[in-house]
């Protein structure tokens, strides 16, 4: 989507990836190499100008070793503090910003520890590389914390406080080298099993908002940030707390492909390439499907009018993110009577997500 994006700006595109089947091989050329092979990135960089990630588990030295040799953005620190939910935390408590209270976890006796400082409900998270849900155990009794550790003890953990929230969002951002910075209006999320399965901009208020902006904008000045960066939040009676934090385009902004004036994916590209940044006032009232696992069967849905489809060319995986759609309407009406119609045609527990995107709070 990103080099989609790019491509009438006239930019060319390399692009790293281990599967032949890279779905962005179509635009550009393919470097087929694993993310940590220091010779295949050392022989990209010398092909491009300015180099990016739309993926935060690209390895750390490889970020450094393509920033060394070309510009890169965002800065591999950010990088580095987002990869990391214990680093991610302690960034964000050091700048004053409210999170759910946290503990580091290591041994089955430090578990115990921190669900004895915590509390319960709490959930029980893998530190690095979890995405979607994965990687993370909800304990709601002294019971689950055993097989809880049997499934991810492996790994560095951290327990963080269950939070219960009245509504879910995220605000992406982004900000050039002078340090310019834009957002894009507050989204709210529905979340299914922990992945992201439908977003609505542009419904939650200016004191969120504003709450919001603040917050983000601490965060791009304490990194020197170029690019787009995303927060997730969890709404808490009236009040916002980070959940995680991407330092790059977000599947919560891909509704702005087809209802803002500029996509968090060309924003991101003029950050990086020193290109003035483009408007991000919303077009049109909008709302983002996810396809997970399976592709809905396209012909029929798109009857509804002001439908737009993206389809990632993705092999199906179970729990894989395959593509999205989103629904564009002139009014709040319109657009939910048609996302009601989608969700009611899709079936399953679609009408009781899109319930929960109903309201304003
Ligand atoms: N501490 C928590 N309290 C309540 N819900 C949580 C908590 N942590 C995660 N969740 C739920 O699980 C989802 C995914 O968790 P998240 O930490 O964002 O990981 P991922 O990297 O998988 O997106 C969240 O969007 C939220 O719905
Ligand atoms: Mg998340």
């Amino acid at each position: 989507m990103m080099a989609l994006a790019g491509i009438p700006l006239g930019l060319n595109f390399r692009f790293l990836d281990p599967s032949a089947h890279a779905c962005a091989g179509p635009l550009g050329k393919l470097h087929r190499a694993e993310f940590s092979d220091l010779l295949a990135v050392q022989a990209m960089a010398s092909e491009i100008d300015v180099a990016t990630f739309d993926f935060e588990n690209v390895p750390a030295d490889s970020a450094r070793s393509l920033a060394s040799a070309r510009t890169f953005h965002p800065c591999v620190n950010a990088l580095e503090d987002c990869q990391d939910r214990l680093l991610e935390k302690r960034l964000l408590r050091s700048l004053a910003i409210p999170v759910a209270e946290f503990q580091p976890v290591s041994s089955r006796t430090g578990l115990l520890d921190a669900v004895e400082k915590i509390g319960l409900p709490a959930v029980l998270k893998i530190r690095r590389l979890g995405y979607d849900g994965k990687g993370q155990v909800l304990l709601n009794q002294h019971e689950d914390l055993e097989p809880a550790w049997q499934a991810l003890g492996q790994s560095d953990l951290i327990l963080e406080a269950f939070v219960p929230f009245t509504a879910e969002c995220s605000l992406i951002a982004v900000r050039n080298e002078p340090g310019e910075v834009r957002f894009w209006p507050l989204t709210k999320n529905a979340h299914g099993n922990g992945v992201l399965l439908l977003s609505r901009p542009g419904v939650l208020g200016a004191d969120l908002q504003a709450q919001a902006e603040d917050t983000v904008g601490k965060l791009l000045a304490h990194w020197d940030y170029v690019g787009v960066l995303a927060v997730e939040f969890f709404i808490l009676q009236g009040r916002l707390l980070v959940n995680e934090m991407a330092p790059r385009v977000h599947n919560s902004g891909h509704w702005t492909l087809d209802a803002s004036v500029t996509s968090q994916f060309e924003n991101h590209l003029r950050a990086i390439c020193g290109i003035p940044l483009g408007d991000t006032t919303m077009t049109d009232h909008a709302l983002m499907f996810n396809w997970i696992s399976e592709m809905p069967e396209m012909r029929h849905l798109l009857l509804e009018q002001g439908l737009h489809w993206h389809d990632y060319g993705k092999n199906p995986r179970p729990g894989r993110k395959l593509g999205h759609a989103t629904l564009v309407a002139r009014n709040e009406s319109d657009l939910m009577r048609g996302a009601a119609r989608i969700a009611q045609g899709l079936g399953g527990r679609w009408p009781e997500l899109l319930a929960r995107l109903d309201g304003r709070s």
